[in-house]
């Protein structure tokens, strides 16, 4: 697979002396969705706006298809779309309009049957006469999206797409996704809702504090997921694990009474009524057991709170 977007050690330190980027390097490949989680303040739309080109990095590089956004700007602009966190939109303006001349500003020629497309595909092609300011919020998301498609990109992104929106229009949100997706494009999308990250990214970046923290394939992070923890605590501690046990994924807590056993619960045996009657044929009386799972969130919270103290 090629890259299309290259970011090297890219740093952002804004005019008051606040270092927003601390040295993100990051290769995303052609027709990849990654999703960026962070907490509010981590960086995520200073990355984004420096990626587009409207904050300046301090250091570092970014090429998009090979082209570095500061020296090949244009040839790197033209190939980015771009979906704010904030709707600007000039309220006096048609729907058709908005979209044509966002499609006008990258020199593109004229092309009323692709801004239809466009248009339909974002369900807005009955509301092309509408000015700006009689849609509801919704609409307004799906304006800011089909402006960022009208000059066709190559990478899209998407700085929380579905803040404050409906399940429905989320949902459609993800079909649109999913749709620029099989389309070739590459889309790089900021959430704060995990299951937005579960439904449609192939990879999840953590970014806190400046820092990508994480950046995992989905498909791995759900199988740590899928990780349950069973902690058999027993009446007596031991030094060591019975020999007889040695068959199982098993740890013993630093005290010896708890025997720490992981799971998958997608298997289709979790192996836990025969470690319960192995543990009893040791001669180990059970005082209690316990069970946890490791969610998307919990990766997400540690991860970020271990940042808590570095900074
Ligand atoms: N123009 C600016 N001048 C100075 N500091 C800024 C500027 N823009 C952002 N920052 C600071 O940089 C840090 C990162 O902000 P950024 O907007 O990138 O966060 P974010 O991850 O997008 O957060 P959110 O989830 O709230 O959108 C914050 O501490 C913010 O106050
Ligand atoms: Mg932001």
């Amino acid at each position: 697979m090629t890259s299309i977007l290259t970011i090297t050690n890219l740093q952002k330190t804004y005019a008051g002396g606040f270092q927003a980027l601390k040295g993100i390097n990051l290769d995303i490949e052609q027709g990849e969705i990654i999703a960026l989680l962070g907490p509010n303040g981590a960086g995520k739309t200073t990355l984004i706006s420096t990626v587009c080109g409207i904050t300046t990095a301090s250091a570092g590089q970014v090429r998009v298809a090979g082209f570095d956004i500061v020296t090949d700007f244009r040839a790197a602009r033209a190939l980015i779309g771009l979906v704010p966190q904030e709707i600007h939109l000039e309220p006096f303006e048609t729907v058709q309009n908005t979209v044509r001349f966002s499609r006008g500003l990258f020199g593109k020629k004229s092309d009323p049957a692709k801004i239809q497309d466009i248009l339909q595909q974002l369900s807005l092609w009955d509301k092309r006469n509408s000015q700006i300011r009689e849609l509801s919020g919704g609409m307004k998301r799906r304006v800011l999206i089909a402006k960022a498609l009208a000059h066709e990109p190559r990478v899209l992104f998407l700085d929380e797409p579905t803040a404050g929106v409906d399940v429905e229009l989320r949902k459609d949100m993800w079909d649109i996704v999913a749709q620029l997706k099989r389309g070739g494009v590459t889309i790089v999308l900021t959430t704060h809702y995990i299951e937005e990250a579960e439904a449609i990214a192939d990879r999840v970046g953590v970014i806190a504090k400046g820092e990508l923290l994480l950046i995992e394939n989905k498909a791995s992070l759900m199988k740590r997921m899928g990780k349950k923890e069973l902690s058999v605590q027993i009446a007596d501690p031991i030094a060591a694990l019975p020999d007889s046990l040695s068959g199982y994924d098993l740890e013993l807590s630093s005290d010896g009474r708890a025997l720490i056993y992981r799971y998958d619960t997608r298997a289709k045996r979790t192996g836990i009524t025969a470690l319960l009657a192995d543990v009893a044929a040791a001669g180990l009386a059970l005082a209690d057991v316990e069970t946890r799972q490791s969610s998307l969130e919990d990766i997400f919270v540690d991860l970020v709170q271990s940042e808590g103290g570095t900074s």
